[in-house]
């Protein structure tokens, strides 16, 4: 018997347990996934955790993803340079974090559009933004970024070496990123970030929040095509699922515990 975790707050909708149970399921591993919905002073006692073989493995989610790092006795290259972890493990004696989100984004992103000669949008500067920019280092010549906070956005687009514009002057663009958490909050909710005039120029919209946005809503309205958030979801997991386990991952099963078609 294995136990693994997501950790975070608030956890109510998550769907990795879903996910990951149905994988274990398909696989006939006699392994459990639950929650640990924890506040900050929590996160220690549940890493230790793993040290103690008590957890197999945590996926890691909102808001600890980059304060778990601190607790880790060795990060993989691109979680460092992302900074931050969503995956942890214990391996060769070492409690151990990696990054999942950045291939997750990628892979859901690539299989919508070949990303060749693409103009990229990223709206949004902190620890989403960093992991599409890392998903996107080899066409970041055709990476624009753009930011509320101007100073904030310039810092990162100099980093990741991509182009940093204002948010009232945005360039045409093919694939519209909003790695902001704009959506996420009562009182931002109602704000599109992007005017539709702009918008009905993109062909594609990928908003990371899952679920319905004004953004998604608003794309769908025009007819623009939009991806859906649970696919990054799913291909994180999949990377995840084949670190706990060292197995390949059901991905059907998978995409259709959580009511996609793969
Ligand atoms: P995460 O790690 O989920 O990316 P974060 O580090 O708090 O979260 O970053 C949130 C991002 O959403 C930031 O780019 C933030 O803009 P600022 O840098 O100006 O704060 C952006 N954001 C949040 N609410 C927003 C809003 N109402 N309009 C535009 N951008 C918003």
């Amino acid at each position: 018997m294995k136990f693994f975790a997501v950790v975070g707050h608030p956890l109510e909708h998550s769907l990795s347990p879903t996910l990951f149970n149905a994988a274990f399921k398909a696989l006939d591993l006699d392994y459990t996934y639950t929650k640990e919905d924890i506040g900050l002073s929590e996160l220690k006692l549940i890493l230790e955790k793993v040290r103690s073989g008590e957890y197999s493995g945590l996926s890691v989610t909102v808001p600890y993803k980059e304060e778990v790092i601190q607790y880790l006795d060795e990060l993989i290259p691109e979680a460092k340079i992302i900074g931050a972890v969503n995956t942890v493990y214990f391996s060769e004696g070492k409690v151990k974090g990696e990054n999942t989100d950045w291939q997750g984004f990628k892979d859901a992103l690539v299989k919508h559009t070949n990303l060749e000669n693409k103009k990229i949008l990223i709206y949004g500067a902190g620890g989403a933004a960093r992991a599409c920019l890392y998903a996107l280092k080899e066409f970041k010549d055709n990476v624009f970024l753009t930011n509320r906070t101007e100073a904030k956005g310039m810092r990162l687009s100099e980093e990741f070496g991509v182009t940093f514009v204002n948010k009232d002057k945005l360039p045409d663009v093919d694939v519209f990123i909003n790695a902001t958490s704009a959506s996420l909050n009562p009182k931002s909710r109602n704000e599109l970030l992007v005017s539709e005039d702009q918008l009905k120029k993109v062909s594609i919209v990928f908003d990371l929040v899952y679920g319905e946005t004004l953004l998604t809503k608003t794309a769908n309205t025009l007819g623009i095509k939009t991806i859906d958030a649970k696919e990054m979801l799913l291909y994180q997991a999949i990377k995840q699922f084949e670190i706990f386990t060292g197995k390949e991952a059901p991905i059907e099963v998978m995409a259709k515990s959580i009511g996609l078609s793969h």
